[in-house]
């Protein structure tokens, strides 16, 4: 089912969100809503807070594939990029924002089993942006640049 994304202004966006702890049904049926709603909205990744629930899960669609990262933790961080990006809770708006080029992240999948991954260039840019949605941030806190951009 798609779900409504939240949009700037919204609290649940600035919240630090909670660990999942239950790997159950409901966490599925949250990761096929955010995987729906991601696909439509044609976006590069969604974080479950953008669908208004305050838990550290996220959805990542990028040129590597498909992924959804629970619990996801920065094992390191490496070099730097700066480039534009943009949120689809912050419609209509794009900004300059420095990441690190290449990222490696501890997590878990939906069965609650553990892996980690190495992102690079625009994918290791999705996984800090949504990332940061799990601890309250966006995009905008760090941007420069901001600019109106078609969505
Ligand atoms: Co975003």
């Amino acid at each position: 089912m798609i779900r409504k994304i939240i949009q700037v202004g919204d609290p649940v966006l600035r919240k630090k969100c909670d660990p999942v702890t239950r790997f159950d049904q409901e966490l599925c049926t949250l990761l096929d809503d955010m995987k729906e709603t991601l696909i439509a909205a044609d976006g590069a990744g969604l974080a479950a807070p953008q669908v208004g629930v305050s838990v550290r899960a996220v959805a990542i669609n990028v040129e590597e594939g498909y992924f959804e990262l629970i619990n996801p933790i920065f094992v390191w961080q490496k070099g730097e990029q700066r480039g534009p990006e943009g949120c689809l809770s912050v419609r209509g708006k794009a900004g300059d924002v420095l990441r690190p080029s290449k990222v490696k992240v501890l997590f878990q999948d939906r069965k609650g089993d553990r892996y980690s991954l190495v992102a690079r260039d625009f994918f290791a840019r999705a996984v800090c942006h949504e990332i940061d949605h799990l601890d309250g941030i966006l995009y905008t806190d760090k941007a420069t640049n901001i600019r109106a951009a078609e969505d």
